[in-house]
């Protein structure tokens, strides 16, 4: 919509009186400054797993606000998780290669997130990198560099895969994910990429922290630096370093933001963008994550650049940061030119900054300014020096090639934190009379003025509101693709994938992972099978499913669980209510913790069957009640206070396979029903 008049609309012109304005050139004159790489979303440590599960219609509108150009963030690279069956923050993604032999390009979402995001802009680039490996990739010793040609391979089939797969082109890869890097690693990695014809993707190096040492190296080593495309660095906190300024090499954000999407999530988002480069030189940004699409109750909840955790309803939020994003992607492509520092590029006398980059072929120019102040744009890390913004006037000069310039058309936001905030609004074109504008900023702004005039506020009609998890609940896997996962199942330690069994149980779901990976976080150190489902608030509640041990498995036990919390790197000490049964003992155990170190009671099962069982837990008040194949295996009335509330949960005691089918979850007061008639259907 366009505002004609209004508090928004730039005052325009030099005879309003204005109290003496700050004076700000831009000018090429002097030379331009660094390439642009973009803005980036990442789709990692299971931040996506809820949004593929979303009805088509809401999931297309939620595609188009992160990827399609002119309508929403319209982000520039789409950076991913290299899944390794390891827990990576919110929960645990798909490996392509579980044996050195094996290799499978269907699972898991990133796939299919890289294709929707192709399909919408071809032009978006992609960028994997992974977190934790599969145990082969470490070797004897679990040390993924002490084999760098066979650990190198494992990452060149997976790009090699999204193009005989998908025809996927990967842009970017990048080393390990927030650990040491290894320089002989990544030279092994530079050559496998090439002699497999994958000149053109490119090696950021390395997804860690701090610029000095990895500069180092590349300074005083030409391969390394021939080898090395751009240095990424997690959460700078706008800054780089001389050493990195002198290494030559491009200097990225690889990771940053991960702050919660609220108004202040926006206004650290905001300054990350301009200040990233007016602080250090860092020519792409990008988010942790691409949007928060995994449970509530999880680490980091909600910080993304949008909020869509309801597949079941197909609500979703869309949040300050999408659009404060807009405001540098809408106007921008990968490859233009910032402006040199001083000459369109730097701080503003009142606080805050501008940033103004121009097209190669030098007819497009856009200039992005933010005012955030220090309260409203603090981000979840690094600590953020005070600094005061004051409301300014300020004159552009367009000097050198932009001295054409003859009208700009601006977008703007005001953040506003006691009422309603203004979100990538459209204002009147402003004229550019003798090559100036002069114009007020207020605090808490980013304002855009481009030659640009393709930039669209998209919108589509409010999405359904927002439901909680709807009980009962039924799922039986049929139609469930092999390889996948329903959209509300969130494996948190091994991997869980539909399989096709044949006979009357058709699709089952699988916990798949048959090693410890090498480990990203210590999640992992049980090496057990465990994926979530549900709310993180329920308390009172049934749960229900055919488990089987299949024939080629020695499974310690399989388990489905209530009341389940402490997910994500700390799924190793989740806490809830746990039935395992243990298929070669014949026994069954009822636990507190995910571990059996809370066992609360135990007995025998004569009557297991040899393949399928049905299980249930009915968890009432204090009490957990267990029944196997419709037959009350056990009345527990003392549960532990320690144990509240939490997600419905299943799971292997090892990492082996386990099969679960027709799994059932209702309220507590159904569940008491179909126990006392012992009936377990509920369909
Ligand atoms: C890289 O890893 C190998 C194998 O673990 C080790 O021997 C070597 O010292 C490491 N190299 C560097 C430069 O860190
Ligand atoms: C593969 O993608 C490219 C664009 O990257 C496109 O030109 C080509 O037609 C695609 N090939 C197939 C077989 O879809
Ligand atoms: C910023 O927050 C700090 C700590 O909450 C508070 O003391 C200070 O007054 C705030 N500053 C402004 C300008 O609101
Ligand atoms: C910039 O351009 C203006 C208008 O063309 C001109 O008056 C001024 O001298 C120039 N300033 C510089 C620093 O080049
Ligand atoms: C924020 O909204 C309130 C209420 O509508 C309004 O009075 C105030 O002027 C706004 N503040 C800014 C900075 O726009
Ligand atoms: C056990 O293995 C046999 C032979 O491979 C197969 O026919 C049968 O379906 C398997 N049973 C189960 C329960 O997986
Ligand atoms: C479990 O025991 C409690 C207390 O004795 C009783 O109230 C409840 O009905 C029992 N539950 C079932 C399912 O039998």
């Amino acid at each position: 919509m366009l505002r004609l008049f209004g508090v928004f609309l730039i005052l325009l012109q030099t005879k309003l009186s204005l109290s003496s304005p700050e004076t700000y050139y831009f000018t090429d004159k002097f030379g331009l400054g660094r390439f642009f790489d973009g803005i980036g979303g990442l789709s990692a440590g299971a931040s996506s797993v809820l949004l593929k599960g979303y009805p088509a219609q809401q999931r297309n509108e939620i595609l188009d606000y992160m990827f399609k150009p002119n309508f929403g963030a319209a982000f520039q690279i789409l950076k991913v998780e290299i899944g390794g069956d390891a827990q990576s923050t919110d929960g645990t993604e798909s490996t392509h290669m579980r044996t050195p032999d094996e290799e499978n390009y269907e699972r898991g979402y990133e796939w299919w997130l890289m294709l929707e995001a192709k399909k919408r802009n071809p032009n978006i680039k992609l960028y994997g990198l992974p977190w934790g490996w599969p145990g082969w990739v470490g070797g004897d010793t679990g040390n993924v560099y002490d084999n760098p040609e066979q650990t190198a391979m494992y990452i060149v089939k997976w790009i090699i895969g999204a193009k005989t797969a998908h025809n996927l082109t990967i842009d970017y890869i990048g080393i390990w994910n927030e650990r040491m890097y290894n320089i002989t690693y990544i030279k092994t990695l530079r050559k496998s990429l090439d002699s497999n014809g994958l000149q053109s993707t490119r090696i950021i190096a390395a997804d860690y922290f701090g610029w000095d040492t990895l500069s180092d190296e590349i300074i005083n080593d030409p391969e390394l630096s021939a080898d090395i495309y751009g240095i990424g660095v997690h959460y700078p906190g706008t800054v780089s370093s001389l050493k990195a300024l002198e290494s030559g090499k491009q200097l990225w954000a690889s990771e940053d933001y991960s702050t919660y999407d609220d108004l202040v999530g926006g206004g650290c988002w905001a300054r990350l963008l301009n200040q990233n480069y007016v602080n250090g030189f860092l020519t792409s940004t990008i988010s942790w994550a691409l949007l928060a699409s995994w449970y509530e109750g999880l680490p980091y909840y909600g910080d993304g650049l949008m909020t869509a955790v309801e597949p079941w309803s197909g609500h979703y939020d869309l949040s300050s940061p999408l659009w404060l994003t807009a405001h540098t992607t809408q106007f921008t492509s990968v490859g233009w030119r910032y402006l040199s520092h001083g000459w369109g590029v730097g701080h503003l006398a009142g606080g805050g900054s501008y940033v103004a980059l121009v097209s190669p072929d030098g007819k497009d120019f856009t200039i992005v300014i933010e005012t955030m102040s220090h309260n409203h744009s603090v981000c979840i890390r690094p600590a953020l020096k005070p600094y005061t913004v004051v409301p300014q006037d300020v004159k552009f000069v367009f000097n050198g090639s932009f001295s054409g310039i003859r009208k700009l058309y601006p977008w703007f936001s005001q953040l506003n934190f006691t009422g309603e905030s203004t979100l990538f609004q459209q204002q009147m074109p402003v004229p550019v009379i003798d090559g100036q504008i002069r114009f007020k900023l207020g605090v808490d702004q980013v304002l855009t003025l481009t030659t640009v005039t393709s930039g669209n506020r998209g919108q589509y009609t409010p999405p359904p509101p927002s439901k909680p998890f709807p009980l009962p609940y039924s799922v039986n896997f049929e139609d469930t693709s092999v390889y996948q996962a329903p959209g509300v199942f969130a494996q948190q330690i091994g991997s869980f994938e539909v399989a096709d069994v044949g006979g009357t149980h058709g699709h089952v779901l699988r916990q798949m992972t048959r090693q410890k990976p090498v480990a990203w976080c210590p999640a992992d150190s049980i090496g057990m099978g465990f994926t979530i489902l549900g709310s993180p608030q329920w308390k009172d509640i049934y749960v229900q499913a055919d488990i089987q041990a299949p024939n080629n498995s020695n499974v310690s036990s399989i388990f489905i669980a209530a009341r389940v919390s402490q997910e994500g790197c700390q799924s190793n000490t989740a806490k809830g209510v746990f039935l395992s049964i243990n298929p070669q003992e014949k026994e069954y155990i009822l636990s507190s913790s995910i571990t059996v170190l809370g066992i609360l009671t135990q007995g025998k099962l004569e009557n297991l069957n040899k393949d399928w069982n049905t299980v249930s837990l009915l968890a009432m008040g204090n009490s957990a009640v267990g029944s196997l194949n419709g037959e009350l295996i056990f009345n527990y009335t003392t549960l532990p206070t320690s144990v509240k509330s939490g997600f419905v949960a299943m799971g292997t005691g090892s990492l082996d396979y386990g099969d679960f089918d027709n799994v059932k979850i209702a309220s507590a007061r159904d569940g008491l029903h179909y126990m006392k008639n012992r009936k377990q259907n509920l369909r």
